[in-house]
């Protein structure tokens, strides 16, 4: 078994073998991806929609992503954890966003962090948490921590001038050190050209073929997904709401618990 690392995912990228990343939350969650052979496990921000129950990921707080965290990295061992920085644990001050990064390697137990936007918000956070020796992902386009400047979840990255922003942006964030950019919903033909244009990966999501790899917040694949680019591998919320309604059913008929379910 060979741990997957941030070297491992640009020899990817140079070998043209796509790179893979889900979403997880918790320990039963992560085992089941590191042992399905998922590359990277994403404690994201997501938790705060797809599990806590908020209708952005705004609210979630670096404690939050910190206690998943320990969880998901307790259960991975091929594949790397990379904690997500919440909203305004890296907008402070450098030294407030170095703090915080670390804590998600040194209490958390992951092998990198996630930072939102380009280089002209984070480049002062970014420098210092490399600085730190801690390896950083770029997410550019529908960052969502920006949802409220966007005017919604909408797809980023449509006229000529804006793809040209982004594929600048794509560049500077390589350039200052991240060693992956999340490329999120952003026409296909411009995330594959991005892609082309850096020597590192991009990680797409909504963001077509052409991205070096793909990541999906887990519950997208399990039946909640609403997006566009969800899909539905298995249907397990189909799966949870016919296990509970059969459930109070049995109970309420008197077939369950049946006499092998007692002790004597
Ligand atoms: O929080 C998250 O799950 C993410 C992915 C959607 C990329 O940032």
């Amino acid at each position: 078994m060979t741990k997957v690392t941030t070297l491992s995912f640009g020899d990817r990228k140079a070998q043209g073998d796509k790179i893979t990343m889900l979403t997880a939350y918790d320990y039963p969650t992560a085992r089941l991806l590191d042992e399905a052979g998922v590359d990277a496990i994403l404690v994201g921000d997501s938790v705060g929609m797809a599990l806590m129950g908020y209708a952005s990921t705004l609210a979630v707080t670096v404690e939050d992503i910190l206690h998943h965290t320990r969880m998901v990295s307790r259960a991975a061992t091929r594949s790397m954890v990379v904690a997500d920085m919440p909203f305004l644990s890296y907008h402070i001050s450098p030294e407030d966003a170095v703090r915080n990064a670390g804590r998600f390697l040194a209490e958390g137990g992951a092998h990198a962090v996630k930072l939102e936007g380009p280089m002209s918000r984070i480049g002062a956070a970014l420098s210092h948490i490399l600085d730190a020796g801690i390896p950083v992902m770029g997410h550019l386009g529908l960052t969502p921590q920006s949802v409220h400047q966007f005017g919604g979840f909408k797809v980023q990255g449509r006229s000529d001038e804006a793809k040209a922003q982004l594929k600048a942006d794509a560049k500077a964030l390589e350039a200052a050190g991240c060693f992956a950019i999340v490329l999120e919903c952003i026409p296909a033909e411009l995330a594959t050209d991005i892609s082309e244009s850096l020597s590192i990966p991009t990680i797409g999501i909504g963001a077509g073929a052409g991205c070096d790899g793909q990541i999906l917040v887990l519950h997208d694949i399990l039946g909640w997904g609403k997006a566009r680019f969800a899909h539905t591998f298995v249907d397990v919320k189909s799966a949870i709401a016919q296990a509970a309604t059969d459930y109070v059913a049995a109970v309420k008929g008197g077939s369950y618990p049946a006499e092998e379910h007692g002790y004597q």
